[in-house]
C-alpha cells in the first residue's frame, strides 16, 4: 500500500471537509479526494460512522479526520472547524453535502418536516461556508462545492421542502461566487443522481422504480464513485477558472 506521500495527486496537501461524509455521495467524494492527496476531514452526525469513513481513507494510505457535527448547529459547525483547524492549519475545500429528505405532500407537509429539510440544507450548508470562508479570504484561496438537486430544479411532488431548500442552494451558489471571487474563491454546485440509502425507496419499491428510471435518459443509477471525480474536478486547479455554475452529474434527469 502506498502512503499518502507517495500519492501523486492534483490536491496533494490540500485540506478538505465533506459534510454527511459518513456514507453515499459524501463517503465516495471523500475517498476520492483522499486518493488524489487532500487531508480530509470527514464531518456526520455520529462519531462512530465519521471516523469509520476516516478509518477507510487511512487504510488506504490516505489522511482523513472524522469529526461528529450536526451542520445545522452553529456551535457545532464552529467546533468543527476549530478541530480541522488545530489538526491541519486550514481549509481549501468545503463540500456542502450533508442531507436529509422529509417526504410529504405539500397539503400534509408538518412545520416540522418543512423546518428540519431547511435547516439541515440550507442553514446548514450557510454555517459551514460562514466558517471556512474567513480563512479562504484571508490565504486568497478556496474551493467550495455546494450539492444541490434535478429537484431544485425541476421541482419533484412530495418534495416541496426540499425542492425550495434545493433551489435556494442555487441562490447560495451564484451569491457565494459572486461575493468570494476576489479572493480567489471559486463556488460550484453539483446536481447528483446515485444509488445511496437516500434513494434507496424510489430504486427498490415496486410503486416507484421504474418510474423514476424512465426519467433517467442513461437508464440506470450510478454508483457513487462514478460521480464523485465530478466533485475532484471542482475542488481542483482544472477548475480554477470555473465559478457560479451548476453541473448535473445525473445521468441526464437534469437536461434544461
Ligand atoms: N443520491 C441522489 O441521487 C441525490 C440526488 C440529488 C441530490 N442529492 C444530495 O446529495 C447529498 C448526499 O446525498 P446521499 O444520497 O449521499 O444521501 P445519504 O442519506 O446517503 O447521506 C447523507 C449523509 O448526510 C448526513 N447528514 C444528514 N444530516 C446531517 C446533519 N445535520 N449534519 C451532518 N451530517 C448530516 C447523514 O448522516 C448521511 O451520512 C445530499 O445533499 C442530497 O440531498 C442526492
Amino acid at each position: 500500500m502506498k502512503s499518502r506521500k507517495q500519492l501523486r495527486g492534483r490536491l496533494n496537501g490540500k485540506v478538505a471537509f465533506v459534510t454527511g461524509g459518513g456514507q453515499g455521495i459524501g463517503a465516495a467524494v471523500a475517498k476520492a479526494l483522499a486518493r488524489e492527496g487532500a487531508l480530509v476531514a470527514v464531518i456526520d452526525l455520529t462519531l462512530d460512522t465519521a471516523a469509520g469513513v476516516a478509518k477507510e481513507i487511512a487504510d488506504e494510505g490516505g489522511e482523513a479526520l472524522g469529526i461528529a457535527c450536526d451542520v445545522a448547529d452553529r456551535d457545532q459547525v464552529a467546533m468543527a472547524v476549530d478541530q480541522v483547524d488545530a489538526a491541519w492549519g486550514r481549509i481549501d475545500i468545503l463540500v456542502n453535502n450533508a442531507g436529509i429528505t422529509r417526504t410529504a405532500m405539500l397539503h400534509k407537509m408538518t412545520p416540522q418536516q418543512w423546518d428540519k429539510v431547511i435547516a439541515v440544507h440550507l442553514t446548514g450548508a450557510f454555517n459551514c461556508v460562514q466558517a471556512v470562508a474567513p480563512g479562504m479570504m484571508e490565504r486568497k484561496y478556496g474551493r467550495i462545492i455546494y450539492v444541490t438537486s434535478a429537484a431544485g430544479v425541476l421541482g419533484t411532488i412530495g418534495q416541496i421542502n426540499y425542492s425550495a431548500a434545493k433551489a435556494g442552494i442555487l441562490g447560495m451558489t451564484k451569491s457565494t461566487a459572486r461575493e468570494l471571487a476576489r479572493y480567489n474563491i471559486t463556488a460550484n454546485a453539483i446536481a447528483p443522481g446515485a444509488a445511496t440509502p437516500m434513494t434507496e425507496v424510489i430504486r427498490t419499491d415496486e410503486r416507484f422504480k421504474e418510474k423514476y428510471l424512465e426519467r433517467i435518459p442513461l437508464g440506470r443509477w450510478a454508483e457513487p464513485e462514478e460521480i464523485a471525480p465530478v466533485f475532484v474536478f471542482f475542488a481542483s486547479d482544472a477548475s480554477a477558472y470555473v465559478t457560479g455554475q451548476i453541473l448535473a452529474a445525473d445521468g441526464g434527469m437534469t437536461i434544461y
